[in-house]
């Protein structure tokens, strides 16, 4: 009776002692989930709307290049790139963002104002001033990005 009454004794001290460190590190981990988890559970592709600058300074008929800055994020991992875009507008109030990466092999391409086209030196490509491929060997046309105006100044989506 004695020995079964230890037992009884043994087994709730175990039992007590399992729930309270059980209890103990819910409290102490619950909290940590969110700031543990968030990162992983981002979605990837929210992109949003990004400054590009003033429209003054987009000479009408002539590509103008921004230089802007993207950060990406995959689980904990955070990247900064520092991106090109043209952007054209022939009247001041409809603006085309066209990507500088060229589409063949992803070199950057550079607005050749005397022959008015595109270059890529990488392998001669040649992209006319809307982006489409003029010459060489890319499969498609300078890739646009979303562009909007908002008092005045530029913002693009994507990158
Ligand atoms: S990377 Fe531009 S032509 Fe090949």
């Amino acid at each position: 009776m004695a020995k079964e009454s230890k037992m009884n004794r043994e087994g709730f001290l175990k039992g007590a002692i399992v729930s309270i460190v059980t209890l103990i590190g819910a409290a102490l981990g619950l909290p940590a989930l969110p700031y543990l988890a968030g990162p992983a559970l981002q979605k990837s592709g929210d992109q949003e709307w990004i400054r590009l600058g003033p429209t003054s300074k987009v000479e009408l008929g002539q590509p103008t290049l921004f230089k802007f800055k993207v950060k990406t994020q995959s689980g904990w991992i955070v990247d900064e790139q520092e991106l090109s875009a043209y952007v054209l507008s022939n009247d001041g109030r409809e603006f085309v963002a066209l990507s500088n990466v060229c589409t063949h092999l992803g070199c950057r391409v550079r607005w050749i104002d005397d022959e008015k086209t595109f270059f890529c030196p990488c392998h001669n490509a040649v992209f006319d001033k809307d982006g489409k491929v003029a010459a060489g060997p890319p499969p498609r046309p300078l890739d646009k990005f979303e562009i909007k105006v908002q008092d005045n100044t530029l913002y693009i989506k994507g990158g």
